[in-house]
């Protein structure tokens, strides 16, 4: 099938290469001349040492290369997501799925991005969000890999589904988009405050703690907006929650770790040489989210303390833990 990946970082990339493996037509697109001609040059992209394009995969700043496509991979950064869609709109074909794979919430309006995306496409074309854990750097190694596939229109996620599959690539189907987005973008907040733990030289008991609790509050906020409770026991939940928070690949982890060790979120993500920390964004969307919604979400609130008002993560890991007692099953009860 004639395929093309919008966005040319390392995750773009790692799909492309599994696309093409698949013995898809493939074609990549980088935001800038420059990016596209560094992939040509080093016949590899400087985010995935050692993983060779080779060839089949034909490199593009042009974004018609969507015009005439079976199925379209949308994987910018979260922010550049609406003007990337609203681009592709009148390009793409009607009815042709477009895979989201950014993981990320709009800020502001704090639309999930398969929202973002309808809204520009006209809601012509079916989203289908990939997610899961996830590294691109295993991805493009052939690591085994297995993430879920999330559409409401059955149809366009077994297309998804039969697109990427592979021996190193299992993919799984959900029709919970809400659930599966809703755990892409907000694992990336306890991430951040996972590596915050490490930096702060807390135990493995603090960041099971935290990853247990991040995961209740992101179900918490996921079944307010009408996700189904099992998808953050699942691939996009959980798995992605556990990949993210112990892995020296994560920049939102090690972002984390920087600020755990006194650095500002600037001085933080400066030194991650601009690589983008999605959970920096997702933050403060989370909180916004939960104070729509009126869900208690207290990890996600001192990560938004700590990244934007300037707060001591060791300050609000003690109030953290200062909480008035509980059943630990007690807010979870009205899910059911
Ligand atoms: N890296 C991973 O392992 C991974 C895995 C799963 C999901 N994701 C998600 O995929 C998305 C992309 O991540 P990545 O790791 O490939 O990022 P990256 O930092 O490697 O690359 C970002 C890319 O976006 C391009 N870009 C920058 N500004 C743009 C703009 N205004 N319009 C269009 N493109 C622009 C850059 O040129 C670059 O190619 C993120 O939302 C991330 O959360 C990443």
């Amino acid at each position: 099938m004639k395929t093309a990946v919008i966005g040319s970082g390392a995750w773009g990339t790692a799909l492309a290469l599994a696309l093409r493996d698949n013995g898809h037509e493939t074609a990549l697109w980088s935001y800038t001349e420059q990016e596209s001609s560094v992939l040509r040059e080093r016949g590899e992209n400087p985010m995935l040492p050692g993983v060779a394009l080779g060839p089949g995969v034909a490199l593009t700043t042009d974004l018609d290369c969507v015009k005439g496509c079976g199925a379209v991979v949308l994987a910018t950064p979260s922010f550049a997501v609406r003007g990337t869609a609203r681009q592709l709109r009148g390009r793409i074909d009607p009815g042709t799925p477009v895979i989201l794979v950014s993981k990320g919430i709009e800020k502001d309006s704090c639309l999930l991005l398969h929202q973002v995306v309808a809204e520009e496409l006209g809601g012509r074309n079916p989203v289908v969000v990939l997610s899961g854990p996830s590294h691109a750097e295993e991805v493009g190694r052939g690591v085994p890999t297995a993430v879920v596939v999330a559409c409401e229109d059955r149809e366009a996620a077994l297309l998804a589904q039969d697109l990427f599959m592979s021996r190193r690539f299992r993919i799984y189907t959900s029709p919970d988009i809400v659930g599966v987005e809703i755990g892409a973008a907000l694992k990336n907040v306890i991430a951040l405050c996972a590596g915050c733990c490490d930096g702060m030289g807390c135990g493995d008991n603090t960041k099971a703690a935290l990853m247990t609790r991040g995961l209740t509050e992101i179900a918490r906020l996921g079944v307010a907006l009408g996700a189904r409770k099992e998808t953050f026991a699942g691939l996009a939940g959980v798995g992605d929650l556990i990949v993210t928070c112990t892995s020296m690949h994560s920049r939102n982890r090690r972002a984390g770790i920087l600020i755990g060790q006194g650095k500002t979120a600037r001085e933080a993500m400066d030194e991650l040489g601009g690589a983008v920390v999605e959970g920096y964004y997702a933050a403060a969307s989370a909180k916004q989210m939960a104070d729509r919604a009126g869900v208690e979400m207290p990890i996600t609130a001192g990560a938004y303390e700590v990244l934007y008002a300037g707060g001591d993560p060791r300050q609000v890991l003690e109030r953290l833990m200062a909480r008035e007692r509980r059943d630990e099953l007690e807010a979870e009860e009205s899910w059911i």
